[in-house]
C-alpha cells in the first residue's frame, strides 16, 4: 500500500484544502519554520535551504505513496496554512512500526480550530482509504497545544509508551515524548 507509486491523494475539509506542495508554499513555509513560537517543542528548522528540503521530502512521500504530510491551503483566502498529515516515521521508534499524524502551523492561524480540522479529514483518509488500523500520535511533554489536538481528535494516551525520541539529542529539554493512539473506528 504504501510503496506502490500513486495519484497523490488530495481532499477538502469545510475550510480547508490538504494538497500536493506547490513552489508557492516554500515561503510561507519558512516563515513559519522561523518562528520561534511554532518551532518551541519542534528541533530547529536553520536555514531557508533547510526549510525547502524538508517541504521537497514530504512532497516525494506524497509523489511516491499518494499520502504524507499535505500542505493546508485555506480555502477562503488561498493562503498556505501550515502542514497536516500521515508519516510513517524513518526512526526507529518504540512502537515502530506506525503511521503518525502530525501537523505545524503558522501562529496566524492557531486558535480556529484548523488543526483538529485538518486532523480530522487525515484520519479518515488513514482509516477508510488507506486501511490503517492504528494510527499514533507524539509529542515534546511540554507542548500543551499539540496534545489538546491529539485529545480532541479522540486520541488516547499510553502513558506507558512514554519514550526517549532518538532523533533528539540526549539531555535535550524536548527528548521525552507522549504518544497517544487511536484505533478504527469500529474497534474503538
Ligand atoms: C499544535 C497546533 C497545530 C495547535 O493549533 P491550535 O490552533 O491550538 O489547535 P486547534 O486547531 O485544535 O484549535 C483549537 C483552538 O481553537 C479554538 N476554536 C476557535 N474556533 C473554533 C472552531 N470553529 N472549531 C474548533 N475550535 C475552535 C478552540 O477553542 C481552541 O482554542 P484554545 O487554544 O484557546 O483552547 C499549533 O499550536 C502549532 O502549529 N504549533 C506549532 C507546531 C507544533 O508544535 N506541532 C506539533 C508537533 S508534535
Amino acid at each position: 500500500m504504501a510503496d506502490r507509486i500513486q495519484p497523490p491523494i488530495e481532499f477538502e475539509t469545510p475550510r480547508l484544502r490538504l494538497r500536493q506542495w506547490l513552489e508557492s508554499d516554500l515561503a510561507p513555509f519558512a516563515a513559519l519554520a522561523a518562528d520561534p513560537q511554532v518551532m518551541a517543542f519542534l528541533l530547529p528548522v536553520a536555514t531557508r535551504a533547510d526549510s525547502d528540503a524538508l517541504a521537497e521530502r514530504f512532497k516525494a512521500r506524497i509523489a511516491a505513496s499518494g499520502w504524507g504530510f499535505w500542505a493546508v491551503e485555506h480555502k477562503d483566502s488561498g493562503e498556505f496554512a501550515g502542514f497536516t498529515g500521515l508519516n510513517a516515521p524513518l526512526a526507529a521508534l518504540p512502537f515502530s512500526p506506525c503511521v503518525e499524524i502530525g501537523w505545524r502551523f503558522a501562529r496566524k492561524w492557531w486558535g480556529q480550530g484548523l488543526a483538529t480540522e485538518a486532523a480530522r479529514g487525515a484520519l479518515q483518509i488513514g482509516f477508510e482509504r488507506l486501511g490503517l488500523d492504528e494510527i499514533v500520535a507524539f509529542t515534546a511533554l511540554g507542548n500543551l497545544r499539540s496534545a489538546a489536538v491529539m485529545e480532541r481528535l479522540g486520541m488516547r494516551e499510553d502513558a506507558a509508551g512514554a519514550f526517549d525520541h532518538p532523533a533528539v539529542p540526549e539531555g535535550h529539554a524536548l527528548r521525552r515524548h507522549r504518544l497517544f493512539r487511536i484505533g478504527r473506528p469500529q474497534q474503538r
